[in-house]
């Protein structure tokens, strides 16, 4: 049975402390681009979690450190080279969706690629008319149901950024269908797809969307995910200890 990665978004870090680790990689011994965002520190995790092997990465890097696309996708090609099959991309976002309040979780559906970059090059016509694994999110809807835990379902925008979006921009992005929106996931969806790994989705809603609430800061997107993370470890434990060999 596959490795299932597990890479951790924004102030969702405290997910690594529901894991027996047993083995540490830092990036730079990866050959790894290191990220310079606070909360960001970079390493891979060897452990279990709920009797399943894992590889928690903690510490992606991102477009808008002026990383190219081939860097921030990486840690996945690295992940897949170490027996990673299945991957878990986590992320904080800010909520577009006005029925997805901050603080809930939501699982990909599906997504926008609005950063104007690939990680993959030449003739790479790679399916993504399923990018998230329709068996997978069946299995986490109905475990976070049995656990009382609401799970949005929804699309995800990436952009570039780093600057948080106009009011402008989120109503643009809601017009298109996006219900959450973020600067990261996509291009590692996209990586993963190409390498034939299966993907899974989640957006720790951190706060509404520019323009729906007073005003934004990266402090309350890494407090608000400091909570929600805990919800996202028990389903995750639930969910991984559970899985079928794929
Ligand atoms: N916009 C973009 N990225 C984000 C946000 C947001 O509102 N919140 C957390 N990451």
């Amino acid at each position: 049975m596959g490795m299932v990665g597990i890479v951790l978004g924004s102030g969702l870090g405290v997910l690594a402390e529901e894991v027996d680790i047993t083995n540490e990689v830092d990036f730079t011994e990866a050959g790894l681009a290191v990220s310079t965002v606070p909360g960001h520190a970079g390493k891979f995790l060897f452990g279990k979690l709920g009797g399943t092997d894992v590889c928690l990465m903690k510490g992606r890097v991102h477009l808008y450190e002026g990383h190219g696309a081939e860097a921030v996708t990486a840690g996945v090609r690295w992940m897949a080279e170490h027996g990673v099959s299945s991957l878990v991309l986590t992320n904080a976002a800010g909520s577009v969706n006005r029925d997805f309040t901050p603080g809930e979780w939501m699982m990909l559906s599906d997504h926008l690629n609005l950063t104007g970059a690939s990680p993959l090059s030449g003739a790479s016509f790679i399916d993504m008319s399923v990018a998230y694994d329709a068996a997978w999110r069946a299995d986490f809807r109905k475990v976070a149901k049995g656990q009382g835990m609401k799970l949005n379902e929804g699309i995800y925008a990436g952009l570039r950024g780093p600057q948080y979006e106009t009011p402008a921009e989120i109503r643009m992005l809601r017009t298109v269908g996006a219900d959450a929106v973020g600067m990261s996931t996509v291009l590692e969806a996209i990586q993963a797809r190409a390498l034939g790994l299966r993907v899974v989705g989640f957006s720790c809603l951190t706060n509404w969307a520019a323009g729906m609430q007073e005003n934004l800061n990266h402090e309350e997107v890494l407090e608000t995910g400091k909570s929600a993370a805990r919800v996202m470890a028990r389903l995750l434990k639930e969910v991984i200890a559970a899985r079928e060999a794929p």
